[in-house]
């Protein structure tokens, strides 16, 4: 049996331009390359965990507009279950202005429909909620409908992951409620500002870049490095992370072991331009692995 995934999240169109460099205030360059890409976290991270085996339903809001359209039939292609997609009239689809160029990303989202979605819908999706292995959420929706979620899934003994991107602070009620939480450095010290740090410690997955994911392991921090790999785009990076511990932990991987399986996905991932785009197959992240245990590492 497949495992079954509920993404509670956010669907952009990624407006993705490449350029030699970044140009400063006032100034216009020409840039090389541009191009219309699926995004979002929540729809990056459903793709993530469909590719690699899951049944995954998502939870969200598009626009009834063009890109919404195509988003929705995108998530389709990708064997998404998308019943819990709420069409928004007044509201245009979320967008996010990707700048690719000296090696690096700069982001801009703008969340328009991401922000419609309210506590009632996902009211309205317990059962799918109930009937989950694991929910994984995301911070692009607002922060009343993730507690809304997360309070569901606990109610049915759902394993809950939060990536708390992009960072804000978190109430208490929430940290206390996940089970996981999956951070950047940068995010874990915000969403953990004022709070006692340690208590949360054991339910920390820390995505460090290049360098890996740092988690706690018997009271001690743990690295798990990343794979070496060339790297084309890193956007989407972490929530093929994501999509893939979730997918590792549903099939009750250990937690150890599912980070090490989200790192060979993620490090798949940056080796293609676009966040869904270069999202590995499960058949690529057990050859990739073959490859990389089997030759020099
Ligand atoms: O994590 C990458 C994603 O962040 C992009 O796809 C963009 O849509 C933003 O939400
Ligand atoms: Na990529």
């Amino acid at each position: 049996k497949k495992p079954v995934i509920t993404v509670i999240g956010s669907i952009n169109m990624d407006l993705v331009t490449i350029a030699s460099r970044v140009p400063s205030q006032g100034e216009t360059i020409l840039g090389e390359k541009f191009h219309l890409i699926p995004g979002g976290k929540g729809a990056n991270q459903a793709v993530a965990a469909a590719r690699l085996g899951a049944e995954v339903h998502m939870i969200g809001a598009v626009g009834t507009d063009a890109f919404g359209k195509e988003l929705m039939n995108s998530l389709k292609r990708e064997g998404i279950f998308v019943d819990h997609v709420k069409p928004v009239t007044h509201i245009e689809t979320g967008v996010a202005s990707i700048t690719i160029s000296e090696g690096d990303n700069r982001i801009i989202v703008v969340p328009g429909a991401n922000h419609a979605l309210c506590p009632e819908d996902v009211e309205q999706c317990e059962d799918v909620i109930a009937k989950s292995d694991v929910c994984l959420l995301q911070l692009e929706i607002p922060l009343l409908v993730v507690e809304k979620a997360v309070s569901l899934a606990k109610k049915h003994g759902v394993l809950v992951i939060l990536n708390p991107a992009p960072a804000q602070p978190l109430p208490k009620s929430l940290l206390e409620q996940v089970d996981i939480l999956t951070p950047n450095e940068h995010e874990r010290d915000i969403i953990l500002a004022g709070e006692d740090a340690q208590k949360f410690a054991h339910k920390l997955v820390v995505t460090e870049g290049a360098r890996g994911v740092t988690m706690v392991k018997n009271g001690k921090p743990m690295r798990i490095p990343s794979f070496s790999v060339s790297v084309v785009d890193t956007t989407g990076a972490g929530d093929t992370f994501n999509g893939a511990l979730a997918v590792a932990l549903s099939k009750g991987m250990e937690l150890e072991d599912a980070c090490y399986f989200g790192n060979a996905a993620a490090a798949l991932s940056v080796t293609k331009l676009g966040a869904q785009t270069g999202m590995p197959t499960e058949a690529e992240v057990r050859q990739f692995l073959e490859i990389k245990e089997g030759g020099s590492q």
